[in-house]
């Protein structure tokens, strides 16, 4: 288990840009990928520091952070909205989106991925655990909301830094 505290500011800067423009997510070291989140959740569960990270199976990011078993969260220190857009309307089945969008890749401390040198805060998760939908008891009926939900990948905090 690791001992990663975020300070408020932090946890309140991760949290609001997650709802205001999205977060990136950045996965993979021999096949590097970028994704946009604003779904997730955060917070402490099974004593640890957790992000519990909402991906569709049919994403290139789902293959690889299954096999990495890890991701990191990348929040934006400027206002990256048209990287985020664009981030969306590319899959990286098809291009490399560092080079595409021109974004500049550094490597992550503490697992096997890149983050984006763009960003301000970098949180750093391994998976401790795979939510796959077929495994979550429905209560109502209309829970997903499509028909290829999310898989819930549960990462514990390795590792927290700003690099602005
Ligand atoms: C604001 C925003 C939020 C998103 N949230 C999610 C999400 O929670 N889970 C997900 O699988 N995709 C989400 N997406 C879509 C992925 O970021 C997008 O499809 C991405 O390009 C996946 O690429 P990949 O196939 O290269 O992994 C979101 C996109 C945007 C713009």
């Amino acid at each position: 288990m690791n001992d990663i505290t975020l300070t408020d500011k932090d946890e309140a800067t991760l949290l609001h840009a997650m709802s205001a423009t999205g977060i990136f997510v950045t996965c993979g070291l021999e096949t590097p990928n970028i994704m946009v989140t604003h779904w997730g959740m955060f917070g402490e569960l099974w004593g640890r520091q957790v992000f519990s990270l909402p991906v569709r199976s049919t994403k290139f990011s789902y293959r690889i952070i299954k096999e990495t078993k890890s991701f990191a969260l990348n929040v934006p220190a400027r206002d990256m909205r048209t990287e985020i857009s664009l981030c969306d309307t590319i899959s990286g089945f098809k291009v490399n989106k560092f080079e595409t969008l021109n974004l500049h890749p550094k490597r992550a401390r503490s697992i096997d991925a890149y983050i984006l040198g763009e960003c301000g805060l970098i949180v750093e998760y391994k998976v401790v655990a795979i939510i796959p939908p077929e495994n979550i008891e429905k209560q109502v009926d209309d829970l997903f909301i499509s028909a290829r939900p999310h898989t819930v990948f549960v990462g514990e905090a390795v590792d927290a830094y700003r690099l602005k």
